[in-house]
């Protein structure tokens, strides 16, 4: 693919603390672009400097909420290099958002290509301190300008890149999370699978009640029983039960980590036997009553691996392992953060470096 070059004249200043920068609050000097429509194909793959997007105010994305994402990271080593984790899955998960969406899908060579050009151009952009990275936002959005529901026409593809931090203020510190008994986030046959804005929009009423209550985010029941546990609001879940480490399994709305699906492979390469299966949240509350809940955790691309301190459930607070990070946490927290940083070797085949 040929990616045109219009790289800006006046780059801007990088943060010079980065233990400030948070989470998708600042972003680099430039962004890829793609566009599609139906009689052409994908066309003029362009870098150019980072600008506010020119829509018509019909356009699809607007009213009808076609929109995929993608979130995965360029991390800096040691040695000053810069490398991607996993980001053929990334790739594969977003031409799945687009199969279900009825978006158009993208060569997935095309795709990484575009990712590790851009990268590249932004190298300078990625920070140094451990667990600070460059968080990469691919997206996807339909720009038909006509208000009528059709088949997609038109769509245009963007990458922006923000270097990041923790993504929870709390840092790698146990966060609170609310189990959501009223709200459900998807179910199966729609589009809890996919990574789509629509699911994120469902999600907001029940996160501002959690965030009142003093609660960083959601834990989402099934939305058909609702009854076993699904998923966080920005990560997948894993408990530890009885020494056993158990994660729901996907039933197709939750979505597909590459967090937990590394995390899984890391346990199994250990020979342990972590267990993907329904965990109702009758079972969470009992374990948490009779002390054989000692671990909870939540993982993802932005948040990594993030113990979870305290449950709240229908009017109740469970704490967990005291509101500390427990073993089993902090050392899958160590072992993924350290392929990521390029400080282990990777013997996964998970790294991808980006010249
Ligand atoms: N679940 C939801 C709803 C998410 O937004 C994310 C973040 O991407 C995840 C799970 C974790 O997915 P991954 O590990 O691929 O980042
Ligand atoms: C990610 O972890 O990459 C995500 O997409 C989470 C996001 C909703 C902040």
């Amino acid at each position: 693919m040929e990616i045109k070059m219009n790289l800006t004249a006046a780059p801007k200043e990088k943060p010079t603390d980065e233990s400030k920068l948070g989470f998708g609050k600042v972003f680099t000097d430039h962004m890829f672009v793609m566009d599609w429509d139906r009689a052409t194909g994908w066309h003029d793959a362009r870098i150019e400097p980072l600008a506010p997007l020119q829509l018509h105010p019909a356009a699809t994305v607007l009213h009808y909420g076609l929109e995929i994402f993608e979130g995965m990271k360029a991390y800096r080593t040691a040695e000053g290099k810069v490398q991607l984790f996993r980001p053929t899955e990334n790739v594969a998960r977003m031409n799945r958002s687009a199969e279900r969406m009825s978006m158009p899908q993208m060569d997935p060579e095309d795709m990484l290509q575009a990712i590790k050009t851009l990268v590249s151009v932004e190298k300078d952009w990625v920070p140094h301190g451990f667990g600070t990275s460059l968080y990469i936002r691919p997206f996807l959005i339909g720009n038909d300008e006509t208000l009528g529901v059709h088949t997609l026409h038109h769509a245009k593809y963007v990458i922006i890149c923000s270097p990041s931090g923790s993504y929870y203020a709390e840092g790698i510190n146990p966060v609170k999370i609310m189990v959501e008994d009223e709200d459900v986030r998807a179910v199966r046959g729609g589009t809890g699978f996919a990574k789509c804005g629509g699911n994120y929009g469902a999600a907001q009423r029940a996160g501002e009640r959690a965030e009142t209550l003093g609660y960083t985010q959601v834990l989402w029941l099934d939305g058909v029983d609702r009854k076993y546990i699904e998923e966080v609001g920005a990560m997948n879940i894993m408990f530890k039960i009885d020494g056993k480490v158990v994660t729901p399994k996907l039933n197709g709305s939750i979505l597909p980590g590459i967090t937990r699906k590394s995390i899984l492979e890391l346990l199994r390469a250990e020979g342990k036997d972590p267990e993907e299966r329904l965990i109702s949240v009758d079972e969470l509350i009992e374990a948490a009553e009779n002390g054989k809940l000692e671990e909870a955790w939540g993982c993802g691309t932005a948040a990594v691996v993030s113990p979870v301190g305290w449950l709240y459930y229908k009017g109740k607070e469970y704490e967990i392992n005291n509101g500390k990070i427990g073993p089993t946490t902090q050392g899958l927290y160590d072992k993924l953060t350290a392929i990521q940083w390029g400080k282990t070797e990777d013997k996964f085949g998970w790294i991808v470096p980006v010249e």
